[in-house]
């Protein structure tokens, strides 16, 4: 008996063929959204690698093709790709979600241009098959880079992973616009131990990284942050610059976690001497998730010639910040 996961993913899969089919087989598909994708500079090549698609207008046109080819109503509203009876996914190009074993599990969608109402990228629902807290978008098709390389790039959106990927960065994946979870950093340990964060250049994804940080620690990660250029977004720098002006600036402006969030939280508080501490006791408490006591010596140390601090006030704040977490 096929389990219930199993057809679960086949009748994706249908979905999945049906979005290709429409975007590389139909006139509308091929001016639309092969034209929405060329726009943005994507192959041939990479919209097969990522299984991109396309979802026409038509109110239930996946619908009847599956319904036809046998499968289940209670099922495809299940998965999500069908909701009150009409295609839930509708002039949207659709990105295909991967499991690690490269079936599909989930979909996005966005619309092909700016709308105020709408939201810009729709997404499947929480299913048996498809914990979003668990899954790195791109991480099928990272894998190997990523082992290979020793190291992954931590983007926000699917744009960013298939740019990046295009252009030769392939150790890239992404936590989707929600914050980073700790199922998400013991996918990455899996394969790497060192991360590096490459938010977009903004106060949200500054925010993220902030955040992000301190649960990849947690994971016993190494970390490193990017911060991309005022308004920028992996793709968009990418797309601007090329492979080889984007890896010089990854290169240069790489740092480790601790100088990113300590320019960050020091700079924001200024002389005030309150404010200052605050912000001390808050990169102290980041510190103490640092669970090797060698490597935490070491960032204690960088940490206090910075501050011209004594090294002691410090050590004696993360150990207690330690003790508070038992
Ligand atoms: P962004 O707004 O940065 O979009 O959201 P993007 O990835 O740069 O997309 P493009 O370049 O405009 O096409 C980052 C990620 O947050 C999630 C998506 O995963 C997106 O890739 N998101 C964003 C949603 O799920 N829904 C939204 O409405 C917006
Ligand atoms: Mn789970
Ligand atoms: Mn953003
Ligand atoms: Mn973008
Ligand atoms: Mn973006």
């Amino acid at each position: 008996e096929i389990q219930e996961r199993d057809s679960l993913i086949i009748a994706n899969d249908f979905a999945r063929q049906y979005y290709e089919d429409q975007l590389h087989q139909t006139e509308i598909g091929k001016s639309v959204g092969l034209g929405y994708f060329r726009s943005r500079g994507f192959r041939k090549e990479t919209l097969k690698t990522f299984g991109l698609g396309y979802a026409p207008s038509s109110t239930d046109g996946l619908y009847q093709a599956a319904l036809k080819a046998g499968y289940k109503e209670e099922q495809l509203e299940k998965l999500g790709l069908i909701r009150n009876g009409r295609d839930f996914f509708r002039d949207r190009v659709m990105f295909t979600i991967h499991n690690l074993g490269g079936k599909p599990i989930a979909f996005a969608g966005r619309i092909l241009r700016k709308d105020a109402k709408a939201p810009k990228y729709i997404n499947s629902p929480e299913t048996e098959i498809y914990h979003k807290s668990d899954v790195l978008y791109g991480m099928f098709q990272a894998r190997q880079a990523i082992r290979k390389l020793d190291n992954v790039y931590l983007v926000e959106g699917y744009t960013d992973v298939i740019s990046l990927y295009q252009s030769g960065i392939r150790n890239v994946v992404a936590t989707s616009g929600t914050s980073l979870t700790p199922g998400q950093a013991k996918l990455v340990k899996r394969f790497t131990e060192n991360v590096t964060l490459l938010y977009d250049g903004d106060k949200a994804g500054v925010k993220a990284a902030l955040r992000g940080v301190d649960v990849l620690l947690a994971a016993d990660l190494n970390v490193r942050v990017v911060v991309l250029p005022d308004g920028q977004d992996p793709d968009g720098y990418m797309q601007e610059v090329g492979t080889t002006v984007f890896e010089k600036y990854l290169e240069e402006t790489r740092q480790d976690f601790l100088f990113f969030k300590a320019d960050i939280l020091l700079e924001e508080a200024g002389q005030d001497v309150a404010a200052r501490s605050a912000a001390i006791r808050d990169i102290g408490s980041t510190l103490a998730l640092v669970s090797d006591p060698l490597k935490r010596a070491g960032y204690l140390q960088q940490f206090s010639s910075k501050l011209g601090l004594e090294e002691g006030l410090l050590v004696q704040l993360v150990n207690k910040a330690i003790a508070d977490r038992r």
